[in-house]
């Protein structure tokens, strides 16, 4: 089984902190729609396996209509073999989600929605620019859930420079208050050529501060522990049952495609990119033009991203998987570091799966980094 991912490439107006692909300009819309379509015709052979998964990324993908979401939807159906109980995920920003709009998400295939809220303080939202207001965000999960759509996943910012221990615990809150089914948390990170990274340069506003961030995450991992939310992945909790099946597809070596700029698919054999311009990505698609670059992986290279995604998740690293998977010298290796590692209180292993304690998991890319084969 395997996913699909759609990017999105536009939004309102540009977070400070953001480096994703995206356009402020929503003029070439339909083109980008056309050449989208184009594109999963083109490469509908790029997977041979039952399609467990859809999602809808960005970008800012609730900025498309109904109609334009679900001719997608509709064209993925056609062309590819969709299982039964599809999750289908659209990411949201509360400013898009009207009562209308919710009204109509509700009534489509579309069942799971994933809402960039980040904080439910102004403050914040204005230092982030936002398009948001923090009571469209409250709305639009309370409609949401009140509509019947019950596979609700908010995101939310930590280690913002103006993020007190105090307002990061009744961020926290409010995801426990609203009952919501998947909470994911990212620490901030200063990404080049963001505003954000210009205030920094400049010394406008401070970097984030390791220790305040890493106490905010301990805090994030004992309250939702607390509140019957598991800590799946490094930066994602779910009530029982509720997981991304998406995104655990990543975490699991599934194979995935992805259409639309700057979107990855992978095969296990490789991984392949589209080029990060609207542009020319609907040039390219329209002309028959190459539009993406490829690597291939071998062995080497797919250990290193097993230990690296597999450290970050509640499953760990694990025996059986390395054992059928790779070469007698990459799986010695890995227990030879292993052994160095043995009384680490960073480090569990419970039958066959080695995985970090739930605070080390924000140090899982040091700690992965040591079983690197290179
Ligand atoms: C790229 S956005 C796409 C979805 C949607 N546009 C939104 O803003 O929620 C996905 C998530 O990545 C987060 N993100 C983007 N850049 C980040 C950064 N530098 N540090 C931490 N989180 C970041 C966003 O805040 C958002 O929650
Ligand atoms: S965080 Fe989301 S809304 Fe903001 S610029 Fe990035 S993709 Fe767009």
């Amino acid at each position: 089984l395997a996913g699909i991912y759609i990017h999105i490439p536009f939004c309102k107006q540009a977070c400070t902190y953001c480096d994703f692909h995206f356009s402020t300009s929503l003029s070439n819309k339909a083109n980008f729609i056309d050449a989208l379509k184009k594109e999963i015709f083109q490469r509908k052979n790029y997977l041979n396996e039952p399609i467990e998964t859809i999602y809808f990324g960005g970008g800012t993908p609730s900025l498309l209509s109904e109609k334009e979401l679900y001719s997608i939807i509709d064209l993925l159906d056609k062309t590819f073999e969709l299982v039964d109980d599809i999750e289908i995920t659209l990411e949201a920003n509360p400013d898009d989600l009207n009562g209308d709009k919710i009204k109509s998400l509700a009534l489509s295939p579309i069942n799971r929605l994933s809402i960039g809220v980040q904080s439910f303080y102004q403050k914040h939202l204005d230092w982030m620019n936002r398009a948001h207001k923090v009571e469209e965000a409250i709305f639009s999960i309370e409609k949401s859930k009140n509509l019947g759509l019950d596979n609700i996943s908010v995101d939310l910012i930590y280690g913002l420079p103006e993020l007190s221990e105090k307002e990061w615990e009744n961020n926290i809150q409010h995801i426990i208050d609203l009952d919501i089914q998947h909470v994911s948390c990212y620490c901030l990170t200063v990404e080049e050529k963001t505003a954000y990274h210009h205030q920094v340069k400049k010394g406008i506003t401070p970097a984030p501060d390791d220790d305040e961030s890493s106490n905010q995450f301990k805090t994030l991992t004992k309250t939702l522990a607390k509140n019957g939310f598991e800590h799946y992945e490094i930066s994602n909790f779910a009530q029982p049952g509720f997981y991304s099946k998406h995104n655990t597809s990543y975490w699991q070596q599934k194979n995935y495609v992805g259409f639309g700029p700057s979107a990855h698919s992978f095969n296990q054999v490789s991984r392949q990119w589209n080029v990060s311009n609207n542009h020319q990505y609907i040039l390219s698609v329209n002309s028959g033009k190459e539009y993406f670059d490829r690597e291939n992986i071998d062995e080497v290279t797919r250990y290193n991203e097993y230990i690296l995604t597999s450290f970050r998740t509640k499953w760990g690293v694990n025996k059986k998987y390395l054992a059928h998977h790779f070469n007698d010298e990459l799986v010695s290796y890995f227990y030879r570091i292993l052994n160095t590692k043995i009384n680490s209180e960073n480090i569990n292993i419970f039958e066959d799966t080695i995985y970090l304690t739930d605070y080390a998991k924000l140090l899982a890319d040091r700690i992965a980094s040591d079983f690197f084969y290179v």
